[in-house]
Parts: C-alpha cells; sequence; structure tokens
C-alpha cells in the first residue's frame, strides 16, 4: 500500500478546518490505513488527515509501548479535560524542530471507530498529550503555535 506524503507548515491547507466524517465508507477505512502506514514510516506517534493534504476529522495515534496499540479515531472530541502538564513535542509538519507545549494532563475523548460505533478514550500524560495535538491539527492549529522554548534540529 502507498504511503502519503506528509505536508509541511509552509502549505496553508494545514491551517484550515476539517470537516466532520459523516459516514464510514470503504475510503475512511482505506484512509486510515495509509495514514497509519505513513506514521509508521516517518516514525511519528500521530497523524491527522490534514497532514497528509484531506481536510476530514480522521486521526491516527500509536505511542508504542507505553500506549494503548493503535488507535484509529474518527471525528474525535475533547469532551473533558483537567490538569496541566507541560513537555516537549515535535510534529511530522515541523520536521526538525521541537518545544514544548503546555496541555491538559487528562482527556477525555469520544470518537467513532471504524465500526462507526461511539468510543470513549480516557487519557493521561503522554497519550493525552498525543490527542490533544492530533485533535489540534483538525482545528488548523499546530503545536509550533503555542510552543516555547523552540529549537531546531538538522
Ligand atoms: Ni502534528
Amino acid at each position: 500500500m502507498a504511503i502519503y506524503n506528509i505536508v509541511t507548515k509552509e502549505d496553508k491547507l494545514l491551517r484550515k478546518k476539517s470537516q466532520v466524517v459523516p459516514e464510514i465508507t470503504p475510503n475512511v477505512i482505506k484512509l486510515l490505513d495509509r495514514m497509519q502506514e505513513t506514521m509508521y514510516a516517518a516514525n511519528g506517534v500521530g497523524l491527522a488527515a490534514p497532514q497528509v493534504g484531506i481536510l476530514k476529522r480522521v486521526v491516527v495515534i500509536d505511542i508504542g509501548e507505553d500506549g494503548p496499540g493503535a488507535l484509529r479515531l474518527i471525528n474525535p472530541e475533547i469532551l473533558e479535560r483537567s490538569g496541566w502538564q507541560n513537555g516537549p513535542e515535535g510534529c511530522l509538519s515541523c520536521p526538525g524542530m521541537y518545544g514544548d507545549v503546555k496541555r491538559s494532563q487528562y482527556v477525555k475523548v469520544k470518537a467513532l471507530n471504524e465500526q462507526g460505533e461511539e468510543i470513549i478514550i480516557e487519557a493521561e500524560d503522554f497519550l493525552a498529550r498525543a490527542l490533544q495535538h492530533e485533535i489540534d491539527h483538525l482545528e488548523g492549529i499546530l503545536f509550533i503555535d503555542t510552543a516555547t522554548n523552540i529549537e531546531y534540529e538538522k
């Protein structure tokens, strides 16, 4: 299966709001598959559809060993949040850039899975951070908008 090109921060598309997925079609499943493969190929822990040029509310996340495995979320939405954490982030659309972002310590997220069922995810620490980062992408927000101590690494 082909992987997508990842668009970078200069692309205005990353600043647009993504659209709700009205129906889970085979194309949505294919999008999830290809996004997941693209994320792994790029050694990322998360990817949102606008990062591959598609303005749909679809994200994939896999934070590795400490996480629940691959999360494939359609129309994710933060229902509750609490606490604070400040920590380093990067983004596949901002290659070589890292910075600290203040995020909620805990989030409760509602989404659809690929069967069209509503699921609830409660997350803390790094998984909560990843969820907030990816859901921000669906609103056209990049981590560099609020990051402090931005560093460039080549
Ligand atoms: Ni990102």
